[in-house]
């Protein structure tokens, strides 16, 4: 029989259920349960207890849950029945399954306890890191791929479709919607690809990610044309800075605010402190955004195994934009990076 590889996670969970004197947790996030179970599915209840851990879903994906997980027990989720006075539930519950909850339970107090399951897919298991090192290398592969397509005279729409179609032939499609902004339009940091032509002339944005079981990638380049201008090429230069000081100075220890700090303060110390509007990075792993959130305010210790991104950019707004996006791996004594096409 397979050996659970996210039994640690298990444990862990039941050491919450203890630490918060709580009777039950119920978890239903699809990514959690992915997280703890390995199983994807969009109607499941984990369910632990004190007496142990039992899987809850319906009638389509019980053999699918004996196949890849035999080591879990399952019911049907129309019979999940538990005595508790406390519950732990994740308060990114839809309103609907709340109410639900609270019908079968009208007695119980519930707790929130999403930080705490959020909190345990930061570190990744070995098995995560080789599938995200995976999901990652098949990006730069579909970037090049896409890139030697381009051609002047297509819009932005037509060079999102490419990078579309290689995602779906090559992996499971895109992890977030693609990116790709033409001149200006960089600008705004998630423009959505329209009608604008490029001319090969213009400097091309791209955020692209695509999905490889299960686990998603996350990457930002850009095509720098002989003809983008001075001011453009100072940017680039400056956002390429602080991408290369954040991942000099990504590795154990450092609290999360403390790496976007180094990004910041350097993009301000160049003149660029209004123009850096969102945060340096987030975590990766079956969602595309998850902890650890690098941002200002945010106090999680980086540890060896967490995945998460360090994407700097500068927006002129009706002029120019640039990003620079890797994602890295937390390693023993700094970060690997696991992005490796050209910046
Ligand atoms: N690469 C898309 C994002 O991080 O929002
Ligand atoms: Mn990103």
């Amino acid at each position: 029989m397979k050996t659970n590889p996210f039994a640690e996670r298990l444990d862990a969970m039941k050491k919450t259920l203890s630490r918060k004197k709580l009777d039950a947790i119920e978890i239903r996030g699809e990514a959690n349960i992915r997280a703890l179970t390995g199983i994807e599915c969009d109607n499941a209840i984990l369910l632990v207890t004190p007496s142990g851990v039992l899987f809850h879903t319906d009638f389509r994906y019980i053999p699918m849950v004996h196949r890849e997980a035999p080591w879990l027990k399952v019911k049907d989720i129309k019979k999940i029945s538990y005595k508790a006075e406390k519950i732990g539930y994740e308060t990114s519950l839809t309103v609907a399954q709340f109410k639900k909850m609270q019908k079968r339970h009208p007695r119980a107090k519930f707790v929130d306890i999403l930080a705490d399951v959020d909190k345990l897919r930061m570190v990744k298991t070995p098995e995560e890191i080789a599938a995200l090192k995976a999901a990652e290398e098949l990006n730069d592969e579909i970037w090049c791929r896409a890139r030697a397509m381009f051609a002047p005279g297509m819009t932005e729409r037509e060079m999102a479709r490419k990078i579309q179609h290689l995602m779906i032939d090559m992996g499971e499609g895109e992890a977030f919607d693609t990116i790709v902004c033409v001149g200006r339009n960089a600008a705004e940091c998630h423009h959505v690809p329209d009608d604008t032509v490029w001319h090969g002339t213009e400097p091309v944005l791209v955020d692209m990610g695509v999905k490889l079981n299960g686990y998603c990638s996350d990457m930002t380049r850009n095509i720098v044309p002989a003809e983008a201008g001075a001011k453009y090429r100072q940017v680039y230069e400056d956002v390429l800075g602080a991408n290369m000081a954040a991942i000099a100075a990504a590795k154990p220890g450092i609290k999360a605010f403390e790496l976007d700090k180094v990004a910041r303060d350097y993009l301000k110390e160049r003149g660029w402190g209004k123009e850096f509007g969102h945060s340096l990075g987030h975590g990766v792993g079956v969602q595309i955004h998850e902890m650890p959130f690098v941002a200002e305010k945010r106090k999680d210790v980086l540890k060896p195994g967490m995945v998460h991104t360090i994407e700097p950019g500068v927006y002129i707004e009706n002029e120019l934009g640039v990003r620079i996006e890797d994602m890295v791996v937390i390693t023993e004594d700094g970060c690997e990076v696991l992005s490796h096409s050209e910046k």
